[in-house]
């Protein structure tokens, strides 16, 4: 639904340049929620702008719904018909909001289509329909100085959603709320998600907003997406930052000889499996826990865990390998020798090329 091929974006100042997105291929499918995360100035604002042609890319081409948008845009300063109308799909919600302080909640839901230029009645009666959905019919005729801020992210996401999007953009949303407040919006955007089939696409320096709503994430690092996939396939891969940090299993491990550190994910009909007990039953070893992180993530339960087994990886070859039979996927920490293990498979993987 959303591709972006080779992205970059320099921004030119007059002393200097900033390379805020540095070739990013970023795909997010039809209908899921993807969320963007990284740190402040890794370049997502800059994203999102490039991905509805509010920030015109320096280079590499952006495809929303089949419609490739950076050839839309042409040359000229101001945006032709077309991608405008391409434009009017895509909503975008803010993290301050973005309402007219001397409009009332309809009024400011009617802007958009104002400039859509419907009529004065349908325009109402739209307006009133989208504040339904949001939950805020009862107060159309009030002013944004008179509601909260959840109320007021509710506003901007029925303005958002005026010219029927098919995909919504999300730059921070939720980031000037309180945690409760940042709950109910966010299963308002799942449920819009669901209801409306639509695609959003979410900023947030959260992890725990990824936690909640996302189907899939991408991490940004320096304009660079450095991981990306669905949080099942990030968890599933071995040294993923991501998935440490959407379950963090403890801090740095002891270094010391004598034995293995292994952190290990479950999900799927592995958490509802009693393997940790079986694995010391079954090979004698004494398991200690030093850490661990179960949640729910798209209805699923994943969990990950850092263990710790006596002895060196060398001699915790089978029952490590036990836990991958059963369908867990395993990361050796510490224990001496897994460097050792990889350096001695890699030749056998080339060697079968
Ligand atoms: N309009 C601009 N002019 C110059 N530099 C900018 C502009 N917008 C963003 N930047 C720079 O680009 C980099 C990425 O910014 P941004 O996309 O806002 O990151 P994020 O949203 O992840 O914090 C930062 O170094 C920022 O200072
Ligand atoms: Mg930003």
């Amino acid at each position: 639904m959303i591709t972006t091929t080779d992205l970059t974006k320099v921004y030119r100042t007059r002393d200097r340049e900033v390379t805020a997105l540095d070739g990013v291929n970023l795909h997010v499918q039809e209908g899921e929620v993807h969320g963007v995360i990284g740190q402040s100035g890794a370049g997502k604002s800059s994203l999102i702008r490039c991905v509805n042609l509010l920030e015109t890319p320096t280079s590499g081409t952006v495809t929303v719904d089949g419609r490739d948008l950076t050839a839309l845009a042409g040359r000229g300063a101001r945006p032709s018909a077309a991608l405008r109308q391409a434009r009017s799909r895509i909503g975008m919600v803010f993290q301050h909001f973005n309402l007219l302080s001397s409009r009332t909640v309809r009024g400011n839901v009617e802007l958009p289509l104002e400039i859509l230029g419907l009529g004065r009645a349908e325009r109402r009666r739209k307006a009133l329909d989208l504040l339904d959905l949001v939950g805020l019919a009862p107060h159309a005729r009030a002013h944004p100085a008179q509601l909260s801020g959840g109320q007021k992210q509710r506003v901007g996401i029925a303005r958002a959603l005026a010219g029927d999007p098919k995909v919504l953009l999300s730059d921070e949303a939720t980031s000037a709320l309180d945690p409760e407040t940042t709950a109910s919006v966010l299963a308002l955007l799942r449920d819009l998600n669901r209801q409306l089939g639509l695609t959003v696409l979410l900023i947030t320096h959260e992890m725990d907003v990824v936690k909640t709503v996302c189907d899939s994430a991408s991490l940004m690092r320096d304009g660079r997406i450095a991981e990306s996939g669905t949080v099942r396939e990030l968890l599933a891969t071995p040294g993923s930052a991501l998935a440490a940090a959407l379950f963090p299993v403890g801090g740095p491990p002891p270094e010391d000889g004598d034995r293995t550190v292994v952190d290990v994910t479950f999900h799927g009909a592995a958490t509802g499996r009693p393997l940790i007990s079986q694995l010391a039953r079954t090979y004698h070893v004494d398991v200690s826990i030093l850490g661990a992180a179960m949640d729910t993530v798209g209805g699923a339960q994943i969990g990950r865990m850092r263990i710790e087994l006596p002895g060196r990886f060398s001699d915790n070859v089978v029952p490590i390998g036990f836990l991958r039979e059963q369908g867990l996927a395993v990361e050796v920490v510490t224990g001496a020798a897994p460097a050792d293990a990889q350096a001695s498979a890699a030749p056998t993987k080339e060697a079968t090329r």
